[in-house]
């Protein structure tokens, strides 16, 4: 059981795991005799009644299958089941309007449910040539590294390299006060896809666009999207940054053996214009070979790393069995 899910009552389990498109959950005698009539009546308010669904809906055959799972549990244990879960059911199954490329996913951050972070992506892990048009491990295990070390990212520039559909930068900006918090990609369907998030996210921001750049500002947050290809050449003097960033972050973009080299340039490049820079990047360990690449090309460019320490979940899901690696990178001083 994870860390975060320590203690909430089944409702509670059961939004989650609505809102986060969560199917393998197991419920056991207590949870079911629990999930009396007006608790499935709560349960309906919060998944099917519920405004925030209602406009970013969750994926359709995982709503069915959410659906078919929690009434063959309350069946099975002879628990009576609430008319409208039956209802529900036979709603998701009659609607067709669903395509089935993008979904909403809500992250409930803690076990606040006044912060939710809505993330609109695909569950296919290639979309159109890019692996950046869903949220990957990797991104979950930062984010919630980033919530347990807020004060890092405090007033800081923070730029993000590989952003993906913004679940990471868009969690930093909105919890851990950066002063601004930029987030780049190299796919102009990912930087669509990371605007729209922030759009959600941040409503009623103003919007600016220059050149290859956007900028969308509050009183509270300043954020920004920007193309940086790490294939690119002169990607320093292409960035139009007033000054060099803080903190560079990255989730998931150690993978690909021909970008490895490529992106280490723009990390060095980067700390060439500041060389205080503070580079973390998660990574999900899926090649070893890959990754121990990654780090002696590290090494060959005079840059130092040390792995910081995430155990286990706090604040977001993650799945603390796979093989990954957290690194803090700085220049050799
Ligand atoms: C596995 S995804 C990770 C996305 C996101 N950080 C996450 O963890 O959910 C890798 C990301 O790197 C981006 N990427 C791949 N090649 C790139 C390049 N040459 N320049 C910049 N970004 C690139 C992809 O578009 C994609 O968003």
């Amino acid at each position: 059981m994870l860390n975060t899910q320590d203690g909430l009552d089944v409702y509670k389990r059961l939004v989650r795991y609505y809102y986060n498109g969560f199917l393998n959950f197991v419920l056991n005698d207590e949870d079911i005799s629990a999930l009396t009539w007006s608790k499935q009546q709560e349960l309906l308010q919060s998944i099917v009644h519920c405004s925030l669904i209602k406009k970013y809906p969750v994926n359709n055959e995982f709503s069915r299958l959410y659906f078919k799972k929690l009434i063959s549990c309350l069946e099975k244990a002879g628990q009576e089941v609430h008319d409208e879960l039956y209802i529900g059911l036979c709603n998701i199954m009659n609607n067709t309007s669903d395509d089935n490329l993008f979904r909403y996913r809500h992250h409930i951050i803690g076990n606040d449910f006044n912060n939710i972070i809505t993330i609109k992506e695909t569950k296919n892990m290639v979309v159109n040539g890019t692996t950046g048009m869903k949220t990957w491990e990797a991104a979950f295990m930062l984010v919630d590294w980033a919530l347990c070390n807020q004060g890092v990212f405090r007033d800081k520039t923070v730029f993000e390299l590989g952003s993906g559909v913004g679940f990471t930068g868009i969690v930093i900006s909105k919890f851990c006060k950066p002063r601004e918090m930029i987030l780049s990609d190299c796919h102009d369907d990912v930087l669509k896809m990371i605007s729209d998030n922030i759009e959600i996210n941040f409503p009623n921001m103003t919007v600016k666009e220059v050149n290859n750049c956007k900028s969308f500002v509050n009183e509270k947050h300043c954020l920004g999207t920007m193309n940086l290809d790490w294939n690119n050449d002169n990607n320093m003097e292409n960035i139009a940054l007033k000054k060099p960033p803080d903190i560079i972050i990255g989730a998931d973009i150690v993978y690909d053996p021909s970008l490895l080299l490529p992106l280490c340039n723009v990390i060095q490049d980067f700390l060439q214009s500041n060389n205080n820079i503070e580079i973390y990047i998660a990574s999900v360990i899926r090649n070893e070979a890959t990754f121990e690449t990654f780090l002696s090309i590290l090494d060959t460019k005079g840059l130092t790393y040390h792995k910081l320490q995430q155990e286990e979940s706090v604040f977001v899901e993650w799945d603390n069995t796979i093989q990954r690696c957290l690194l803090k990178i700085k220049m050799l001083s």
